[in-house]
């Protein structure tokens, strides 16, 4: 009864909030209880940051690169309206999430899930003399190792319920006649991303398996193809459109079998997550590397969304490797990737795969349904005009006059460009009745 109170109260908070001043916005999510007073006071005064701080995360610092962070609205995840942080400079990115995630309100539910939960670390060996014998030797060790592993390497992991799993042997054909082996060390890294321990972990084993199968390791390092840690979001949607339906369901198959719509399929979906993964501090390199890994798995580039109709719904799927941290490393060290993780109230890696793969569902659908309607350019140049109308360096009291001339072009040509912007500010300077202050 409770949360049922506290999830209206989100809703209701949630509603109108584009339309709202920067203080406003302060006020609702203060009212939410996603920011803290504190919180607006560092965001107020432009996130000041120290220099100190860059040192301990790069080398060679020179200053900080500025990205705007916005708040996604609208969505319920599981039954949990969320407010999402969102570092990104891309226009229109926030607008269709908050937009479509508000229709999916009215039309469905969004729900997530976590299938499995180790990441994997490789030990190559580039050249094995006697494949069986080899993976018989790592079959008889491998419960000691890890064991092991768990007791000189993991222990903080295991002690939080995590830690090495299992290990298991691949073959691969060099093309020169010879076999190379690759061990597969499996572990479950908690709140963690993980990437430091199971390293460590592999460089750990190089020594034992040296040892006991004579065998030479070339090279330790995590993959990023995490197939063994997969998250999984879930749209469903009733009472929509038939023609509707069938088109996101023809977009989708498009998405599936063409490796080239496949790639502006997924960046559409990345839209969703990478602005995330950088308000909360996480390796947005090793996601999209083990995202577009998974997408070609099969051996051709796919999308990793899938929308179809079943009994009158429209269900759309996201499945992929979301490997995140919110414990350790920037996530912990970084004050706006700290606020970020707060907005979002979440307390597990696990949350924050989950949301993350809601959100590039959700964009994905944006997306979708704007390009099988009423096009890209209406959806996304509308938005695009106030950057236009700036990047023609319109001041202040042209800003009105030239995003109402692009509007106009736009709603007759279908198309506008900056030579449009440019003319209309030449316009307004040109017409002294317009450029007499009132
Ligand atoms: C643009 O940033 C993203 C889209 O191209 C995604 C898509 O085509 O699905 C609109």
């Amino acid at each position: 009864m409770e949360k049922e109170r506290t999830n209206d109260l989100k809703l209701s908070l949630f509603s109108g909030f584009s339309k709202l001043s920067r203080q406003e916005r302060f006020d609702r999510l203060m009212a939410m209880g996603a920011l803290s007073k504190e919180d607006v006071k560092f965001l107020k005064a432009g996130s000041p940051l120290d220099f100190e701080l860059a040192e301990k995360f790069i080398e060679n610092v020179i200053g900080y690169f500025q990205l705007p962070m916005g708040v996604a609205t609208n969505f319920v995840i599981d039954g949990t309206p969320r407010v999402i942080p969102m570092a990104v400079e891309e226009t229109s990115i926030i607008a269709a999430a908050s937009k479509t995630a508000r229709w999916i309100g009215q039309h469905g539910k969004i729900e997530t899930s976590l299938l499995g939960r180790e990441i994997i670390g490789q030990i190559q060996l580039a050249h094995v003399k006697n494949p069986l014998e080899f993976q018989s030797q790592i079959e008889t060790h491998q419960d000691e190792w890890v064991k092991l592993s768990n007791e000189e390497v993991a222990f903080g992991l295991k002690a939080r319920g995590g830690g090495v799993t299992r290990i298991s042997t691949r073959f691969i054909e060099r093309g020169d006649g010879g076999h190379m082996a690759v061990v597969h060390v499996y572990a479950d890294p908690c709140d963690a991303m993980g990437a430091n321990i199971i390293n460590q972990v592999c460089e750990f084993l190089k020594a034992p398996i040296e040892e006991v199968t004579g065998e030479k390791v070339t090279m330790c390092i995590l993959s990023n193809l995490v197939d063994s840690r997969v998250t999984r979001a879930q749209v469903t949607l009733e009472g929509l459109d038939e023609e509707l339906m069938e088109k996101i369901e023809e977009a989708s198959l498009f998405a599936e079998l063409d490796p080239y719509r496949a790639a502006t399929n997924n960046k559409g979906v990345l839209n969703g997550i990478d602005p995330i993964l950088i308000a909360t501090g996480n390796d947005w390199r090793a996601v999209e590397a083990g995202i577009h890994a998974y997408a070609a798995r099969s051996g051709q580039y796919r999308s990793i969304t899938r929308w179809k109709r079943e009994n009158g719904k429209l269900i759309g799927v996201f499945e992929a490797p979301l490997i995140l941290g919110v414990v350790g490393g920037v996530t912990n060290l970084h004050p706006s990737a700290k606020m970020a993780l707060r907005i979002l109230e979440i307390s597990s890696a696990e949350d924050l795969s989950r949301i993350c793969a809601a959100v590039g569902l959700v964009q994905n659908l944006g997306a979708l349904r704007a390009l099988t309607t009423v096009g890209i350019i209406e959806g996304h140049m509308k938005l695009h005009i106030k950057n236009l109308t700036l990047g023609a360096g319109a001041k202040d009291k042209e800003i009105p006059f030239v995003q109402k001339r692009l509007e106009e072009i736009l709603s007759l040509q279908k198309r506008i460009s900056l030579s449009h912007a440019i003319e209309a500010v030449k316009e307004f300077r040109s017409k002294p009745e317009l450029t007499k202050s009132p």
